[in-house]
């Protein structure tokens, strides 16, 4: 397994001996502020948890009917709040509204433009429940998906939850991704429905999100209407009774739209992810626990506070922004800040200067981002006023202890505390970080498991392995944020996460917990690339490739990347003789166009042969060690053809 995980630095986190204890005042004001209470709150959730979240549940949540079972059934077919009714926007907007934060801003949105938006909680309330009465007009029910592909504008926000008033399930596909992969997602969830823009702002162009759609819909059947928001104003073509603008269905419908008392176990969202075959997964969140989850670790790990000012700087279209840009901080009735475009622009200052306008307390982002800040210099950030911060997140990928350090001087001028937050799509919510005012920090560590999280670090065998063995990050419990299903493949849900370790959730993730029973994530075990902080499986690009007329065969492997983490490697064999330069930035420009953007290649490599076992397998770690430059450790007592090692480092040559 080592291999598995040999891309990333093993050696300078296994040294890491900094340590930096939460400020004394933050710990003073924290919502959880001792050992003794994280202590007792976890051991209270290991040893009964339906205790535990059902005290939880009734407290936090508000319900349309209270729920009889607080868990019900082992996992993995756990259920959660079994008899609740429940409607996500009750939690997030109309609960609210009956406090003082009627009137606090809810949303405060910022395109790349420069142009800007506030909605107070009323005014949420209202867009949400004039557009939930424009779905309806156009058809669509409880239980129906929706797909959203969309800029980050407020319209992304009021689309998603007036999905979730009257009970719509919806699909969000990153507005960076192609009209192939919304394709792909419209007919695995059957989409009814798209909601998109004419196009979206980012480093100063217009991306056209309305043209990607109609591509789509020529491969897609199940859509049936789409509706359009004006964002940039550039030129679209509208089909009659087929699309509709935005604003011309928002003229004439009541602002009034009851919310649809859902089961908790009720659908809420799909998200696709990236597995280790070619096929995306779409993770299933309910309603309950996911809001649950979502709202328990805003309040816990970012310690929100009415008076913040949060800031998650993700894409919505990736479930960070589902959870922590939406659901989790509107249950708090926090303050959320939206921001449409790039980091660097109109230049590198951008986010601080977001964070100095709007006086940010809370900012969380990713190691990714935080390198791409380091090599743009210290100059930047140092221009801007940040005293206004108070706590730092971090999330995508293990954060090299170096940028931590950074971002902790730089950034949170050594006075802020860092949460490195370990979670995925699948668990719908934060799972590993640190109590900003508990929990000593590690720099490059996610610490300890929140109340509720029962991980363990298991060998193949499912064995569990002591202080500091590396080993299989696995979940003995379940969770009420956990996915209840892959949609429509149970049996691929079942087989993904619940075969390799019996009883246990298994992650995808190498990791040891050190003396301390701290966490440290090395990264993916399997086919799965983490470019940037986000998802790719290798096959995905591998079918990419194959698909156009020129290539035979493509391995794609990862290698160390300064900025993404892990950078795209592409070995491919050609139909014919061509390799010269053009056709490799024809296959660069066919891998975006068929996945999109976050998947260009960083390299190809020609070769004429592939390094495989007796049985035909491609073997991926020997393709590893070659991308990443490095003298192989391997076993290759199964590689069929010794010569073809030797040729394929030439040719890296
Ligand atoms: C994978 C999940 C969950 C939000 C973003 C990504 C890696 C995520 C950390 C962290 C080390 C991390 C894991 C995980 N990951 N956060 N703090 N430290 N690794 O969601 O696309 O579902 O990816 O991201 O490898 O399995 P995702």
């Amino acid at each position: 397994m080592s291999d598995s995980v040999g891309s990333h630095n093993i050696e300078s986190v296994l040294h890491e001996e900094r340590r930096f204890p939460p400020p004394s005042d933050f710990a003073a004001q924290a919502h959880i502020s001792s050992e003794e209470q994280y202590q007792q709150m976890w051991q209270q959730a290991k040893d009964d948890p339906a205790g535990f979240w059902g005290e939880i549940a009734r407290s936090q949540l508000e319900w349309m009917e209270p729920f009889e079972t607080t868990c019900e059934g082992e996992m993995p077919d756990t259920k959660w709040f079994v008899g609740g009714k429940i409607n996500a926007t009750v939690n997030c907007i109309d609960r609210h509204l009956k406090t003082w934060r009627k009137n606090k801003a809810a949303i405060i949105w910022e395109g790349e433009p420069g142009d800007e938006r506030v909605l107070t909680y009323q005014d949420l309330h209202r867009e949400v429940c004039k557009f939930a009465n424009v779905l309806k007009k156009l058809g669509v029910e409880t239980g129906d998906r929706v797909t959203i592909y969309m800029p980050m504008v407020p319209e992304l926000a009021i689309a998603m939850l007036a999905c979730a008033r009257i009970g719509a399930t919806h699909s969000i596909v990153f507005g960076g991704f192609s009209a192939d992969a919304v394709a792909d997602r419209n007919n695995d969830a059957q989409s009814k429905l798209v909601i998109t823009a004419d196009g979206g702002w980012r480093r100063g162009k217009e991306v056209p999100l309305k043209a990607a759609v109609d591509a789509s819909l020529e491969k897609s059947k199940s859509i049936e209407k789409v509706v359009v928001v004006r964002r940039t104003g550039g030129d679209v073509t509208m089909v009659p009774d087929r699309d509709y603008w935005w604003h011309d269905l928002m003229e004439d419908v009541s602002a009034e739209c009851d919310p649809v008392a859902l089961d908790a176990e009720h659908p809420l969202y799909i998200l696709y992810t990236s597995g280790s075959t070619g096929k995306p997964k779409g993770v299933l969140h309910t309603t309950g626990g996911y809001m649950l989850g979502a709202m328990m670790t805003s309040k816990w790990v970012f310690d929100l506070k009415d008076e913040d000012t949060y800031w998650c700087t993700a894409d919505i279209g990736w479930v960070t922004g589902h959870s922590y840009i939406i659901y989790g901080p509107l249950a708090n009735g926090a303050t959320t800040v939206m921001y449409e475009g790039a980091p660097n622009w109109p230049d590198e200052g951008r986010f601080w200067q977001i964070v100095e306008k709007y006086k940010v307390n809370i900012f969380y982002t990713a190691p990714t981002a935080i390198r791409a800040f380091i090599k743009w210099g210290d100059d930047w950030p140092n221009q801007y006023d940040l005293s206004s911060l108070r706590l730092l997140g971090s999330v995508g990928e293990p954060i090299n202890p170096e940028a931590w350090m950074w971002y902790h001087r730089t950034i949170g001028k050594e006075r802020c505390p860092i949460v490195d937050t370990w979670w995925q799509t699948e668990t719908g919510a934060i799972m590993i970080s640190p109590l900003p005012g508990v929990t000593e920090a590690k720099p490059g560590s996610c610490t300890r498991p929140l109340p509720g999280v029962v991980p363990d670090i298991v060998s193949e065998e499912g064995e569990s392995l002591g202080d500091n063995q590396g080993g299989l990050l696995v979940m003995k419990q379940p969770w009420p944020s956990m996915l209840r299903t892959l949609y429509g493949d149970h049996q691929r849900f079942l087989d993904t996460y619940f075969s390799k370790i019996d009883g246990c959730y298994f992650a995808g993730d190498g990791a040891r917990r050190d003396e301390d029973g701290y966490y440290w994530v090395m990264g993916r075990v399997d086919d799965v690339l983490n470019v940037s902080g986000h998802r790719l499986s290798t096959m995905e690009v591998e079918s990419a490739l194959v698909s156009h007329e020129a290539v035979a065969e493509a391995a794609v492997v990862g290698f160390p990347h300064d900025l993404k983490g892990e950078g795209i490697c592409c070995f491919v064999i050609p139909k014919g003789t061509d390799v010269s330069e053009e056709t490799k930035k024809e296959l660069i420009a066919h891998v975006r166009q068929q996945i999109g953007a976050i998947a260009t290649p960083d390299q190809i490599r020609f070769t004429n042969s592939l390094p495989k076992t007796r049985s035909g397998k491609i073997m991926r770690r020997l393709l590893r060690d070659i991308a990443a430059g490095r003298e192989s450790t391997q076993d290759t007592t199964t590689l069929e053809d010794f010569s073809v090692l030797a040729k394929l480092r030439e040719e890296a040559e």
